[in-house]
């Protein structure tokens, strides 16, 4: 499976490996891709859509790369499921339920819940591997 995902500080990124372990230690592959370097086509192979990108700006994804990726994969992702995560500092997690409906609109299916945390994971790094198993068991 593969997560893409943007993170400026670090707290987004460490999402995604704990989540890249919670997949692995479901017996699953994991790899994970800054969204700088992902190969779209070989990204859109992938039954499950694995994004995670922290609120930035006021309430929206990170503009400069990764809002330009999903704007060009949003039209090449229907049927998938997706699954979202990501980290933010003060909103009410506005940024995520707007991805979600933005991914639901394109035909994905968002299954399960998407994952935010407030700051750091370091609190909550249980609740990262369970989201990598619950992926992992989609
Ligand atoms: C330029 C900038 C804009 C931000 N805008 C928001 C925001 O609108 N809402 C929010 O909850 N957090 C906002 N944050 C806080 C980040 O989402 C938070 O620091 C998050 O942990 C960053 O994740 P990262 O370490 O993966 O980059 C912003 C941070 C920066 C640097």
């Amino acid at each position: 499976m593969k997560i893409v995902y943007w993170s400026g500080t670090g707290n987004t990124e460490r999402m995604a490996e704990l989540i890249s372990q919670g997949i692995k230690d479901s017996g699953k592959d994991a790899e994970l891709i800054n969204v700088s370097d992902v190969d779209e086509s070989s990204f859109l192979e992938e039954d499950v859509l694995i994004l995670g990108c922290p609120s930035m700006g006021s309430e929206v994804l990170e503009e400069t790369t990764f809002e330009p990726f999903i704007e060009s994969i949003s039209t090449k992702v229907s049927g998938k499921k997706a699954a979202l995560f990501g980290s933010y500092g003060w909103g009410s997690g506005e940024w995520m339920e707007d991805f979600k409906n933005r991914m639901i609109d394109s035909d994905c299916e968002v299954s399960i819940d998407p994952l935010i945390i407030l700051n750091e994971p370091d609190d909550y790094e249980d609740d990262c591997i369970e989201y990598g198993k619950k992926i992992a068991a989609l």
